[in-house]
């Protein structure tokens, strides 16, 4: 065995709780939704039966509405381990929130690499009742688009794409952060911003986690993974003989949504669905759409991932943050490292595209950095320097993934 892959694995057997996997045994010690599912692309080259039970947990967690909670609490681990807890969310044993649904690829691709039809059938009602919450309940704009409530919601949460939105938000106050004590204070979200999340979390659950705030943002990269969770929905319906063509469709008219709405002036941008603008800034979430095989648009999009903002095959994996920007900051969060899910999604997406050389110039990099900052949760994309927590599930696991699927380029 690889011994890369071999830390990796020992990492997610680290951070595997019996029914599933932790993001860290620090700073995330309970389960959360789209860490679970990348979490399983890994873990089915590993154990698919941990792989299986992994997102067989998460939807346990399923709420009767369709929603998957961003966060299934581990009633063994201390309440004060992690806030907001669930005394803060009110909501039984999850958050209220969501996260971006990478669900059904993660459920195809634990089949592609261990067939079970069992597991496709029992989560195919599941997978469809999520998107149709998405559906039924997101469309803030009425543009066919789905609207996060919260930053935590697009799993990247202080991206600079949420400063004008969330500058309408009074930060709340008189709670204790617990991640900085897991974190150096300058790769975390600051102060204000945190208080900002705490203040709209506590809005939406007193509304009983059904009405949009004041923030509602169209975020690119949810919707795009929105619509690759659609075809992997469609090939799921396929496998299991039932009609997949609304899937299809559905995945075509979120397509035709991003091109028609978020995109300008060759990039996707967020829109602030409370003053109908678009958020002017450059992110990584503007790079999904890539993953999208008929995107129109991709040479464009190719054309400004290697450009001067972003850079890519010239810096370490794909910043979160654009290079030129003033606010560019390599260490913190989501406003310049780069993360091996982003870096592992534009790499599908280049593959996607045809961009061959430079998909396997990313996937050698990602694993390198991974392997050299055991497991850095992200990385400063000029240096290649660790940040944030370490031993961090979806970097081990997206590692076994890549060097299952090009151990060539990677041993
Ligand atoms: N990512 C958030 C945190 O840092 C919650 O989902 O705690």
């Amino acid at each position: 065995m690889n011994v890369t892959r071999e830390r990796a694995a020992a990492v997610l057997a680290g951070n595997w709780l019996g029914a599933s996997t932790v993001p860290s045994r620090s700073l995330y010690p309970h389960q959360w939704s789209w860490d679970s599912a990348f979490i399983a692309f890994g873990l089915r080259h590993l154990s698919p039966s941990r792989a299986r039970r992994e997102l067989v947990t998460l939807f346990e967690a399923q709420w009767p509405d369709g929603r998957v909670p961003h966060i299934v609490f581990d009633p063994a681990t201390p309440p004060e381990a992690y806030f907001p807890g669930p005394s803060f969310w009110q909501a039984g044993r999850t958050s209220g929130l969501v996260q971006p649904p990478v669900h059904a690829r993660a459920v195809l691709a634990v089949h592609e690499t261990a067939p079970d039809l069992q597991f496709l059938a029992a989560l195919y009602p599941k997978l469809v009742a999520w998107h149709d919450h998405l559906r039924t309940h997101r469309d803030a704009g009425g543009r066919g688009l789905v609207a996060i409530v919260h930053p935590w919601e697009s799993g990247m949460d202080n991206s600079p794409a949420w400063d004008g939105p969330l500058s309408r938000v009074t930060p709340a106050t008189g709670f204790v952060r617990r991640d900085l004590a897991h974190g150096a204070a300058g790769d975390r979200p600051g102060d204000d911003d945190y208080g900002r999340y705490v203040r709209l979390a506590a809005d939406y659950r007193d509304s009983g986690y059904r009405d949009f705030g004041t923030f509602a943002v169209e975020d690119p990269g949810f919707n795009a993974l929105l619509a690759d969770a659609e075809l992997a929905l469609a090939e799921i319906a396929d496998e299991l003989g039932l009609p997949s063509g609304a899937h299809r469709e559905a995945a075509a008219r979120i397509e035709k949504a991003l091109q028609e709405t978020l995109w300008h002036d060759g990039f996707f941008f967020a829109r602030d669905v409370l003053t109908g603008s678009l958020t002017p800034e450059y992110t990584c979430a503007g790079l999904l759409p890539l993953v999208l095989p008929d995107l129109a648009v991709a040479p464009a999009l190719v054309a400004a991932a290697t450009g001067p903002r972003f850079r890519l095959g010239r810096v370490h994996g794909v910043p979160s943050h654009d290079l030129t920007a003033p606010g560019f900051d390599p260490g913190r969060y989501w406003r310049g490292p780069s993360w091996s899910n982003i870096g592992w999604l534009v790499r599908r997406g280049l593959v996607c595209h045809g961009e061959f050389a430079l998909a396997a110039r990313l996937g050698g990099d990602l694993v390198e950095i991974a392997a050299r900052t055991d497991f850095a949760e992200y990385v400063d994309p000029l240096t290649g320097a660790g940040h944030g927590t370490r031993s961090f599930s979806w970097t081990a696991a997206l590692t076994v993934d890549l060097l299952a699927d090009q151990p060539a380029a990677v041993a």
